[in-house]
């Protein structure tokens, strides 16, 4: 890459995916503005935070957006899915059905997105609220959680905790940099 290049500014698309109350709103607030709320307020619709990134010698802007879990609130159609340069899911490793859902949202996204090559679209996957319960209420083994990514293609995988802003800024620049791989 050459000089001019290099000063570009880049902007990402992150598109945050899961089951309603896995804490996407919440792994971005954390994120973003380093605040976490116990309060569960759904999310309707959608919306964006960004974040200016230094990633090597490129400056990027993140763009996360923020996505309904409840179907009622979704409202995003193919066309916004179609600019993504990354997909984040997110699952509760608590709740089974979270994790079990993946398969739906990973899917369901391809389909909508249509990225010219699907297989190697940039994934990365947040097993979230770990810190509840010290652990011992986990539903979600580690193992099946990274065989799962092993299964659609090497997908990176962090364990987070959006309360105790666990693993969540690396999950995040995890995202951008693959974003970057995108077609
Ligand atoms: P929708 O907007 O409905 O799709 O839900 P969401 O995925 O955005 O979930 P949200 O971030 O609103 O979090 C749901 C609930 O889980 C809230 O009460 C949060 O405080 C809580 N929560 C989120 N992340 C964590 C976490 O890492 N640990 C714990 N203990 N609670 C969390
Ligand atoms: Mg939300």
């Amino acid at each position: 890459m050459d000089a001019a290049n290099s000063r570009k500014r880049l902007l990402l698309k992150v598109i945050v995916l899961g089951d309603s109350g896995v804490g996407k709103t919440s792994l971005m607030n954390q994120y973003v503005y380093k605040r976490f709320s116990l309060q569960y307020k759904a999310t309707i619709g959608a919306d964006f935070v960004t974040k200016e990134l230094q990633i090597d010698d490129k400056l990027v802007t993140l763009q996360v957006w923020d996505t309904a879990g409840q179907e009622r609130f979704q409202s995003l159609g193919a066309a916004f899915y179609r600019g993504a340069d990354c997909c984040a899911l997110v699952y509760d490793v608590n709740v089974a059905k979270s994790f079990e859902s993946l398969n739906n949202w990973h899917d369901e996204f391809l389909r909508q997105a249509d990225p010219p090559s699907p297989e190697s679209f940039p994934f990365v996957l947040l097993g979230n609220k770990i810190d509840v319960d010290g652990g011992h209420s986990r539903a979600v083994t580690e193992k099946r959680a990274t065989e799962w990514c092993a299964s659609k293609g090497n997908v990176p995988y962090f364990e987070t905790s959006a309360k105790e802003d666990l693993n969540v800024d690396e999950a995040f620049l995890c995202a951008a940099k693959i974003a970057q791989t995108a077609g």
